[in-house]
């Protein structure tokens, strides 16, 4: 057993306006008197620095661009109204989204659908505007042409591409059409007399899973060869959009990174005390007595996030030695790419409320907190950040307390963290804990109404001067 027992630490980066709002907890009380726990607090500046971030870029290199906020990453409004100022554009997943930046004044060429599912009435709103529409796949092609038909109007179209070879195997995904059928496509039934008549096409797009920038440098390497040879049989690519998944970094420090991932192993393996609930691997387990599997989280530290994986991209360079960004801008193509999680980037927090503390059976505090698993919720196997506690009374000398936080659904898994967490004193009925950098994916993508609970409260801070006041916060 090892003897340093300590539960390893995962500070988050944070933002100096959310220590301001922090500071305030007379006027978080006030909110939550007035909006309930918890509290999704926002703020645009990071946003519109993030989008900088990734600008300056693409500038750098000289290429035409357009970067689209996938806002499937966060349902709140004021968003879509940020991108208007920017030069930003908006990726759409839904009819509901793709009408409220209609309705917000998004204009059409700023907007794209990449819908898994497009309903008729997605698509009609979609032609009807304008608006570029993603292509997945033939029975989508057929019902946009259909649309297109009915409303005498051509629809503009890019198509998914998957399958990309890399190292000598395929991508596997389950979007698009395989790369190799896509001349066929483009050629045989887009154009004057062919099937897909009403269809016009515009560009290439992809998106990947995980989190490789040399998977989508070959990726893009082979876009535009693609674009190459349609432009060839006179089918003009005007952009190519790499989606989505740019890293991001959540963590201050690196050795906090490894130091955790190396005391979970060891926790796994009954070499160390639990550090999880119950001492989940979140990927580790110990099958016939050996260790196996891999962290499987968020990276939630790298050294590559943003402007340095985005430039990793664009510098990646093909068996002749051209980047992809010479090769972007010497066929004449527009850049797209369509990031969600990383604009979000410090853009939110979500505050709760404890409301009870109780030891269960084997001795392990408990938090109860006024919020559910999903208000939370990673697609991952946790929410690797240590949150922020809000003593309503601060007490000196009190021991460590290591404590779970609970939620509000009746299942046994209803842990907000599976971290066990390290505390200066046990919170008090009252106080409140912050989790910080929630805004994507984590406090919308998954949250539900079950047992009729009200969905969290999005609040935009957007301060006036100094002193935090309750009018400084926007609902959305
Ligand atoms: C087509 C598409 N574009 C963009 C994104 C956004 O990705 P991320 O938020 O990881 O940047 C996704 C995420 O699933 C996606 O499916």
């Amino acid at each position: 057993m090892e003897q340093k027992n300590e539960l390893p630490p995962l500070m988050p980066l944070t933002s100096p306006w959310m220590h301001k709002v922090m500071q305030s907890p007379t006027t978080i009380y006030q909110l939550m008197e007035k909006y309930g726990s918890p509290l999704n607090i926002h703020r645009t500046a990071p946003f519109f620095d993030n989008y900088t971030e990734y600008k300056t870029v693409f500038e750098s290199y000289d290429l035409k661009h357009l970067v689209l906020f996938a806002r499937k990453a966060n349902k709140c409004k004021g968003f879509v109204e940020a991108t208007k100022s920017s030069g930003m554009g908006v990726d759409t997943a839904s009819y509901q989204e793709l009408k409220q930046c209609i309705e917000l004044g998004i204009q059409p060429e700023k907007l794209v659908v990449t819908a898994a599912i497009k309903s008729r009435k997605l698509i009609e709103l979609a032609i009807k505007n304008r608006i570029v529409i993603i292509l997945d796949n033939n029975d989508e092609c057929e019902l946009v042409q259909s649309v297109a038909e009915q409303l005498n109007m051509d629809a503009k179209v890019g198509v998914r591409v998957s399958g990309f070879s890399f190292k000598g195997s395929k991508l596997y995904s389950r979007f698009g059409f395989d790369i190799e059928g896509v001349t066929d496509l483009v050629l045989n039934h887009f154009g004057k007399a062919k099937s897909l008549n009403r269809l016009v096409y515009c560009g290439i797009h992809f998106h990947l899973n995980g989190y490789s920038i040399d998977q989508r440098g070959e990726a893009l390497h082979q876009s535009l060869d693609l674009a190459l040879s349609l432009g060839l049989n006179g089918f003009k690519t005007h952009f190519i959009d790499m989606g989505g998944g740019l890293l991001m970094n959540y963590l201050k420090e690196e050795n906090q990174w490894t130091h955790f991932n190396r005391t979970l192993q060891l926790a796994v393996q009954g070499k160390h005390r639990e550090i999880t609930f119950q001492n989940q691997g979140l990927g580790f387990s110990m099958i016939e007595e050996k260790l196996q599997g891999e962290l499987n989280t968020y990276p939630y530290f790298n050294d590559k996030a943003k402007a340095v994986f985005l430039k990793g991209i664009l510098s990646y360079s093909n068996r002749a030695g051209q980047s992809c960004a010479d090769r972007i801008k010497a066929q004449g193509i527009e850049i797209r790419m369509e990031p969600g999680r990383s604009l979000l980037d410090q853009t939110g927090m979500t505050i709760a409320k404890v409301i009870f503390r109780k030891k269960d059976a084997l001795g392990n505090w408990l938090v109860g907190l006024e919020m559910n698993m999903t208000q939370m919720h990673s697609s991952s196997a946790d929410f690797l950040l240590d949150p922020f506690i809000l003593n309503q009374n601060q007490k000196d000398n009190e021991e460590t307390t290591e404590v779970f936080f609970t939620g509000a659904y009746c299942l046994e898994r209803d842990i907000l963290l599976k971290r066990k967490i390290a505390l200066k004193q046990l919170p008090a009925i009252g106080d409140l804990v912050v989790f910080v950098n929630t805004a994507g994916y984590m406090m919308h993508f998954f949250e539900t109404e079950a047992h009729l609970f009200d969905l969290a409260t999005n609040l935009f801070f957007k301060p006036n001067n100094e002193t935090v006041k309750f009018s400084d916060f926007k609902i959305d």
